[in-house]
């Protein structure tokens, strides 16, 4: 049997070996997902205490139920996690979910990708279906995956042959026949209660047409439906348009929210106006910035690779700007309203209630809140913080807060109180009868007033 039907039987008859590489956000639910499907699925992760979370059946990530971690690990025993990169050669898939964030330069840093792509080479069987699910900018999957892991794949006992010593020539996998590179966008929405790993359709873009064929039979035991494209390079430009249509609109909206507020308009109501327009019009919400792990990065990485092609995205460029400057403008909000009440930042305790990037998740990475939060402290104010998703925080620059209880008497002894996330435990009543001052960013409150100020 050739290595496509080796593997096309084994899914078939429900045999198939699914190695996630990396379990976080994104990693974890989708193993999840594969092993209640009734796939054995490892889990390979370089955080040994996230290993033996997941093998005690203990859940890190909001949108996983416990009880369903625990069935799978314990139970099913169709999920179990690893730091050991050598059971690779276990796997029949493996699905790569780490992490793809920018270095101190604002430029891709890729060396987790390289990291888990060096273990593949080295580790991998013949006959492996790869897929890479992390935010990147379009020609990784071709230009820097494959090459890395045929490299790699020449120090793998697989690709030597069983009768002799080969010519380091001739030593390592063959895209096509040895194993097949695809790049699948993870669309994960944490907190969404409708869309969720399954139901939310998956693009997918192989380098060849029996990968695509392989990856889809892979990825339909776990998602429901899976949108093909011709190639990876389209599939990495489908996430990034999708990211970056996000941030301009946004970027656009908190831009008119600004000059909204100069000119004494409601940027709400505004928005709720045209809204009631039936076509052509797609409601984005004003607020402090961008956050996560997707949208503030993506631009960054189109900007690298349109370097190479010499070519300048102005548009793009401008909204990120737009929205880098947002966490200074709500700064001064914050300013003028002490002002307003004869206080100067300096000594003022300032409240923030929620650091998460959006509401009911434990997600504060590239957070606008600590943004804020750093400006704030940095012109003398006493930051304290309140979320019921995060207990304690570290801002970009350094500083260390832990969340405080919500009471009465902490309300009513800060000077001003800041809306930050719009979290739905947030009894907005109760925060505004015991507050002095407030700011709020999430237009949470409806009516602005003298104790009010709104976004
Ligand atoms: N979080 C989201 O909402 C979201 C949504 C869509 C896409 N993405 C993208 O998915 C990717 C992963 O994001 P995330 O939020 O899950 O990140 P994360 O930091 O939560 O998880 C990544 C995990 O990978 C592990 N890891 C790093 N290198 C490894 C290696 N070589 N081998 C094994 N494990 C390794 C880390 O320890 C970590 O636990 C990123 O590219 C991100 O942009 C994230």
């Amino acid at each position: 049997m050739t290595n496509k039907q080796t593997i096309l039987k084994k899914i078939s008859t429900n045999s198939e070996v699914v190695g996630i590489i990396g379990l976080g956000y994104v990693g974890l639910p989708l193993a999840v997902n594969f092993a209640e499907a009734g796939v054995h699925v490892i889990g390979f992760e370089k955080s040994k205490e996230k290993v033996d979370l997941v093998n005690s059946g203990k859940n890190y990530i909001g949108d996983i139920r416990d009880a369903v971690l625990r069935e799978v690990v314990v139970e099913k025993l169709t999920l179990e996690a690893t730091t050991d990169a050598t059971r690779m050669k276990e796997c029949d898939a493996l699905i790569i979910a780490v992490p793809t964030p920018l270095d101190k330069f604002r430029k891709p840093d890729m060396s987790y990708i390289e990291s888990a792509c060096i273990d593949i080479g080295k580790n991998m069987k013949s006959g492996t279906f790869i897929s890479l699910e992390s935010t990147t900018y379009p020609t990784t999957t071709e230009d820097l995956m494959l090459p890395l892991i045929m490299e790699y794949s020449k120090q793998n006992p697989y690709f030597v042959s069983p009768l002799g010593e080969m010519s380091e020539g001739q030593r390592g996998g063959k895209h096509g026949t040895d194993f097949w590179l695809a790049y699948s966008p993870e669309r994960v929405d944490p907190g969404n209660k409708d869309f969720h790993t399954r139901n939310t359709p998956k693009v997918m873009g192989a380098m060849t047409e029996d990968g695509m064929e392989i990856g889809e039979a892979i990825y339909l035991k776990a998602i429901d439906n899976i949108h093909k494209v011709s190639s990876p390079r389209v599939a990495e430009m489908v996430k990034i348009l999708e990211n970056t249509y996000r941030l301009v609109n946004i970027s656009l909206i908190n831009e008119l929210a600004l000059l909204s507020g100069k000119m004494d308009i409601n940027i709400w109501e505004v928005i709720e106006a045209a809204k009631t327009k039936p076509f052509g019009f797609q409601a984005f919400y004003p607020g402090p910035g961008i956050g996560g792990h997707c949208i503030p990065l993506d631009p960054f990485y189109l900007e690298h690779i349109a370097k190479k092609y010499d070519f300048d995205l102005s548009m793009i460029h401008t909204a990120g700007s737009i929205n880098m400057r947002m966490p200074h403008y709500m700064y001064i909000k914050i300013a003028t309203a002490l002002n307003s009440q004869k206080k100067a930042v300096n000594g003022s305790k300032v409240l923030f209630l929620g650091v998460a990037y959006k509401p009911n998740i434990n997600d504060a990475r590239e957070s606008p809140a600590l943004e804020i939060m750093d400006i704030t402290a940095h012109k003398g104010g006493i930051i304290v913080y309140h979320d019921p998703y995060i207990s304690k925080i570290k801002t970009n620059a350094g500083r260390e807060y832990q969340t405080v209880e919500l009471t009465k008497e902490e309300l009513r002894s800060a000077d001003i109180v800041v809306l930050t996330t719009n979290h739905k435990d947030f009894d907005v009543e109760f925060i505004q009868k015991h507050s002095k001052l407030i700011v709020d960013l999430r237009n949470m409150i409806e009516e602005e007033n003298e104790k009010v100020v709104k976004l």
